[in-house]
């Protein structure tokens, strides 16, 4: 049974005052035991988060680092540091880093490897663009990015520790969400990929979720969906209660 995965992306928001704020409304509110909830902070937030969270159920990530330990990288942070601090998930190739900050997949397949090797789990971002989509061949893409960033790396090493987010970047943070029948669909495609990639055994076992503009009023549709397994959630993880509904979604 794969436990789904809601996950919080803040992105370049929140100051430390700000996360102490939120960790504190969220104790009061209600947590699900079927859903793993995980809250994806900047980097100046974590420690915070890591000590706030530390008594209870829910994970905590970091949005993206760097593939080396130590050195000469000014503004980087390494797989280690974010060890150290206790941190579970690092998103890996989220399309505003493949975009705005030009990572590629040859960057990115490093990422994971690093991450791996220090018992990170990474949350792979993989989709489309609008033009991409428009002229079908969203599938091919996806299946690009995916061969070269899990490159080399084998079943053994990505069992139980990797997590698949399918982000059409048309629908993040525009409000449009694909249709879920949509993001099963690529869900399925993606498992299927992996299936020939590796053991379906694997396969079967390895997280995908959905992202872009997921909110509490279609988060139940989303999930309702067989291959998908949790959402990677921008905006609407902003806000306490909003948060709340979203991993409460079964209810
Ligand atoms: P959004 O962002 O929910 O604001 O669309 C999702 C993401 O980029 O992870």
């Amino acid at each position: 049974m794969r436990k789904p995965l809601i996950a919080g992306n803040w992105k370049m928001n929140m100051t430390d005052a700000e996360t102490k704020k939120f960790l504190d409304n969220l104790k009061s509110l209600e947590i699900s035991d079927n859903v793993e909830a995980c809250i994806i902070s900047p980097f100046t937030s974590l420690k915070t988060l890591n000590e706030l969270l530390k008594d209870t159920d829910i994970s905590t990530g970091a949005q993206n680092m760097y593939y080396e330990d130590s050195g000469a990288f000014t503004g980087e942070i390494s797989p280690n540091m974010l060890k150290d601090l206790g941190i579970d998930y690092v998103i890996i190739g989220h399309s505003e880093r493949r975009t705005i900050f030009k990572e590629d997949d040859e960057l990115l397949n490093k990422k994971i490897i690093a991450a791996l090797s220090h018992n990170l789990k990474p949350i792979l971002c993989c989709g489309e663009n609008l033009e991409q989509r428009e002229n079908k061949i969203q599938e091919k893409v996806v299946e690009n990015q995916i061969r070269s960033d899990l490159k080399g790396i084998t079943e053994k090493e990505l069992y139980s520790k990797l997590v698949i987010a399918y982000e059409p970047i048309w629908a993040i943070g525009t409000g449009k969400t694909a249709s879920s029948d949509d993001a099963q669909s690529m869900c399925k495609f993606i498992r299927n990929l992996l299936t020939e990639m590796y053991s379906e055994e694997f396969a079967h076992s390895v997280r995908i979720q959905y992202g872009g503009s997921v909110k509490p009023e279609n988060v139940a549709e989303i999930m309702s969906k067989d291959d998908i397994d949790g959402a990677l959630v921008g905006g609407a993880s902003l806000d306490t209660e909003s948060f709340s509904k979203l991993i409460n979604y079964e209810k």
